[in-house]
């Protein structure tokens, strides 16, 4: 099972790459953030809760994240493998999917972790606003969002710099470039 975390700052593209990624190697999506967005446009008890967090820009609570996760990660059993795009976001996050994974005889196979500066985000983050409908598409959201990022997920990267999973990509150029060197990386560990 290959097991691929794609990891950056809102609007580095995980969501773009992963699409590439799943047709290459035939892999599941597992974007926390998608499966929230759905919960929302449901109206279920979960959406409610997340729609509070998302609107304002922070992160939903590790236990429920963490809770969702087991579920969808089941469903996808009969994959060559799982892209997790937004998840881990915290230390909790990732030693609860390393446990998880464990549990079920696997592993993280590899980290890519696309490297963007935050003006480019911010300007990714407002074109898309202005269609996308989410509702943390606005300035003062996206800013919170960064700031999550530099204070409670990038942390993450020394632990997987730790233990040799980590692979930094330049995230600014064309999506086919930095798909390629992407599937270099994925392909290395292979
Ligand atoms: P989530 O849905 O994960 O959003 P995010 O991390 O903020 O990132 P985005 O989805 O906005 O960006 P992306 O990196 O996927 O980039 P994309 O490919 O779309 O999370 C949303 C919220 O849900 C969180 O804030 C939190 O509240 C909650 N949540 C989710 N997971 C959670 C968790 N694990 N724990 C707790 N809370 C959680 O690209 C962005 C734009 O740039 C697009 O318009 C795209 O077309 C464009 N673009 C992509 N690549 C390029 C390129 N190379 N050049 C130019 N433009 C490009
Ligand atoms: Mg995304």
């Amino acid at each position: 099972m290959l097991n691929v975390i794609i990891f950056g700052a809102p609007g580095s593209g995980k969501g773009t790459q992963s699409e590439n990624l799943i047709k290459k190697y035939n892999l599941a999506h597992i974007s926390t953030g998608d499966v929230l967005r759905a919960e929302m446009k449901n109206g279920t008890e979960l959406g409610k809760l997340a729609e509070n967090y998302i609107a304002k820009g922070q992160l939903v609570p590790d236990d429920v994240v963490i809770g969702m996760l087991a579920n969808v990660l089941d469903s996808k059993k009969d994959a060559a493998g799982v892209i997790f795009d937004g998840f881990p976001r915290t230390i909790p996050q990732s030693e609860a999917l390393e446990k998880m994974l464990k549990e079920r005889g696997q592993e993280v196979s590899i980290v890519v972790s696309l490297e963007v500066e935050e003006p480019e985000l911010i300007d990714r983050l407002i074109k898309r606003g202005q269609q996308s409908g989410r509702s943390d598409d606005n300035l003062e959201t996206i800013k919170s969002r960064l700031d999550v990022y530099k204070n409670q997920t990038s942390p993450l990267k020394e632990h997987y710099k730790t233990t040799g999973k980590l692979v930094p990509i330049k995230g600014i150029g064309t999506v086919e470039d930095i798909f390629l060197k992407i599937s270099e990386a994925v392909d290395n560990i292979k």
